[in-house]
Formats: structure tokens, sequence, C-alpha cells
């Protein structure tokens, strides 16, 4: 009998979508299955009755008592690392929000001590929601870059972020020069580039904030064809915001192009909302390969508008989920599908979404846009075991809805309609619990 946690058989109810519903007909995966773990990574799906034999005599664990469900671990593709004590602003457009909200808690973070407090606090949302790979929206100081990246290498999440680069429009304490742009970015890829399960991202916080020498700069921290770092920054998610940009940028005819003109949009590149795309920027988007970080509860709560999902499949671009915080209202992605839902079914010309669809956007979608898919995204042979399960209170709404559920869509429906983040009993990361199940 091994003791190596990161080596076990699971036997659980499993729900994940090992092919794209939205370019195939990839139906939902919905079944009892021993789910077998060998360093981390699953080797085998059989029957639960051949689990013995197929263990090896690793250990066998049942995570099906009590209406326990499990799905992949959740992937969230932007999130803000300094917001976390800034969600709950309601009642504001963007730019009103960035003042009065956001920017104020963001200069905190310069303090080293107050900066620990929130990477503890942020690392420890993600994982309560279940979410285990993400690409974080950093701090403005790279020392509480240094946080976060300690922080998530602690715990074992799958984190790539980058230090937030702004040298205009912001306040004064915000901004750096692109000169020392460069030294801290080059320094924070150094040492936390590949460092486990860390990843760097060139992070400018959007155009408006940035002059084109820092743009320059992000190109550069992202490095060549063959480098992994990322990119990640906002695009057309507000009306002023998209006006604005375009006015101090009259070299360019869109908001996209003034990232595309640095070289900054390609398959590494993840922009968030992108509600005032036009068709032109969309064709772009699909035919570099970049991805939309579509924000609903976000978009909900600033009033930023509704998300044109059709316009972004049937020009190619592929999307994924972000929860946004702080601007969004909360870490689990749960909420964030069954907000797409809602947007959708309001939008003229909405996508009929479908459990399907939801559980695919925020996993398999999110772990595509980080360029993870190989890695982790649904609970198929060969990949990463990176799991969160559910297990509702008996008596609560969403544990007698599960057990009264008509079918497997029906189940998976309740769990985005009625589960959260107290329904998270455990989560792990290549195999290894980082929330223990109870
Ligand atoms: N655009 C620039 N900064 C931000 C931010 O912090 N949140 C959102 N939602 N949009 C932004
Ligand atoms: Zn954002």
């Amino acid at each position: 009998m091994t003791t190596d946690v990161t080596t076990a058989t699971y036997l659980a109810r499993s729900f994940d979508t090992p092919a794209n519903p939205f370019t195939s007909d990839g139906a939902l995966r919905a079944e009892e299955v021993a789910i077998v773990v060998v360093d981390g990574v699953i080797t085998e799906r059989v029957p639960v009755a051949q689990a013995a034999s197929a263990s090896g005599g690793a250990p066998v664990l049942d995570l099906r008592a009590d209406d326990g469900i499990l799905l992949p671990g959740m992937v969230d593709t932007h999130v803000h690392y300094p917001q976390v004590r800034a969600m709950g602003g309601l009642g504001m457009p963007l730019l009103d929000w960035l003042e009065r909200c956001a920017l104020p808690e963001e200069v905190r973070l310069a303090d080293v001590d107050y900066a620990r407090a929130v990477a503890e606090e942020f690392v420890s949302g993600l994982v309560q929601a279940g979410t285990t790979s993400a690409l974080v929206f950093g701090s403005h100081y790279a020392s509480a870059m240094d946080s976060l990246f300690t922080e998530a290498d602690q715990v074992g999440l799958r984190i790539t972020s980058g230090q937030v680069l702004s040298d205009r429009l912001l306040r004064e304490e915000l901004h750096t020069t692109p000169e020392r742009a460069l030294v801290e970015g080059r320094d924070l890829i150094e040492r936390w580039h590949g460092k486990g399960r860390l990843r760097y991202a060139a992070t400018p916080r959007f155009s408006l904030s940035c002059t084109d020498s820092m743009l320059e700069v992000c190109a550069e921290l992202m490095g060549g064809p063959e480098s992994e770092v990322m990119f990640t920054s906002h695009l057309n998610e507000n009306r002023s915001e998209v006006e604005a940009v375009l006015g101090l940028f009259p070299d360019c005819t869109s908001y996209l192009q003034t990232y595309a003109k640095h070289g900054l949009i390609g398959p590494r590149s993840v922009l968030a909302h992108n509600v005032h795309a036009t068709d032109d920027e969309l064709a772009q988007m699909g035919a570099a390969g970049a991805i939309a970080a579509h924000c609903p509860t976000s978009n909900s709560a600033l009033g930023s508008g509704l998300f044109p999902l059709r316009r972004h499949l049937d020009a190619g671009v592929r999307v994924a989920i972000g929860s946004d915080v702080g601007a969004g209202t909360g870490f689990s992605l749960l909420q964030e599908g069954l907000q797409a839902y809602f947007m959708q079914q309001l939008s003229h010309d909405g996508y009929p979404l479908t459990p399907a669809h939801l559980l695919y956007l925020v996993t398999a979608a999110g772990a595509d846009a980080l360029g993870l898919a190989d890695q982790v995204g649904d609970l198929g042979v060969g990949k990463k075991f990176d799991a969160v399960l559910l297990r509702p209170d008996g008596r609560s709404t969403f544990g007698t809805a599960l057990r009264h559920a008509r079918d497997d869509a029906d189940a998976l429906a309740k769990a985005f309609v009625l589960g959260c983040p107290g329904d998270v009993v455990g989560v792990w990361v290549d195999g290894r619990p980082v929330m223990q199940a109870a």
C-alpha cells in the first residue's frame, strides 16, 4: 500500500465535457466511475466494480457518499488578486468604479504585510470556490507579486499572473516607467515563470493607462513564439472607455489595434470582456487565435453590456470565463456560468447555453485559453487529476433538488443554479488535495 497522496483511486459520480460542445455534438459525460490516479495523472477510468483490481493496492476513496458529484477543477481566466476586499461596490459604471473602489484598494498593496494578507485571502477564495487554475491580474507592485506567487506555490494552485503595468491616467502611486517595468518584469519572470505550476503573463492594465512605450515593454516581456509567457489585458468593456482609448491612439482604428500593433495579439493572449467588439476586431481575434474572457457578473454589476457570444463563436474566437473579482461578485465559476446563461437568455440572438456548455466554459475552455488543454480541463485518461467535489448539505435546497434531478444534465443544471462555495468539500491539483474531502 503506497503512502503517496497523489496516487489513489476515486469512486465518483463524475461529470465532464471531453469535447467542445460549441463545435461538435460533444455531449456531457456523466457516469459512476473509478478514476485511477498515479502520481497525479489519470491512468484509467474503469467501472466501479473493477476499482479494487485496478487500484494496484493504492487507497480506494469513495467520493459518492451523500450525493457527492465530481467535476474537473474549474479554470478562472480573469480574476484580480488585489481586489478581494473591493468586491460588492454596486451602482457604478467601470471608470467610476475603478476610481472609487478598485484603485484606492490596489494602492494599499504597496505595503508588503498588507499584500501578504490579501494574497492569502485571494488564494483561499479560489480554492474554496473549486478553482484549480487561474489567469490572475496581479498587483502594480513587484513586492506584492512575490507575495502572490509565494502563496500560490505553497498552496499548490496552477497560477499564471503578472505585475500590472500603467504609466498614465490612473494615479501616481500606481504608475511606473517603461524602464522600471522591464527590469522588474524580467526579474519576476526569472524567479517565478516555470516554477512548479506558476507562469508569467505580461499584463498592461488597459490601453487607457499605458503609453505605446509601455505596451512595447509588454511585447518584450512576452517574448517570441517559443516563449510561454502569456499576455492579458482588458478590451472593449465599456463605451466611455472605448471612446477614450480611441482618442488617445489616433493612429489606431480600433481598441484591439492598440495592442495588435505591438504584436500582443496571438494564441497566448487573453482579453477580458470584449462586450463592444466590432466585426473587424472579432475577425482579427479569430484569425490570431486570441481568447476572450467573458466575465458575466462583472458585466452585469457594472452595467457594461451583454456579451455577444454568438458573434465571437461565428468569428472563430475562443471564449472562456472569468470571475473578474472584484467587479465580479465572487469567486464561484458556478455563479458565473449561471449568469452567462441568463445573459444569453436576455440577448437578442443569444446563444442557448445548456448545462454541458456551462461546464465546458468553466473548465476545458479555460484550460484551452491558458494553453493547458493537454494537461487539465476534463477528467479523461492522461489528464492531471485537477478536480472539485461538491457535496450539498442533505437538507439544503441544492441537496434535495439534486436527489430529485430528472437526469444527469438536470443534475448538472442544479449545480450551476444552486451550488455555491459552501458546497465545495474537496479540491485536488495534480492529484494532491489542496482542500481535504470531508
Ligand atoms: N479595466 C481596467 N482595469 C480594470 C479593472 O480592474 N476591472 C475591470 N473590470 N476593468 C478594468
Ligand atoms: Zn478585470
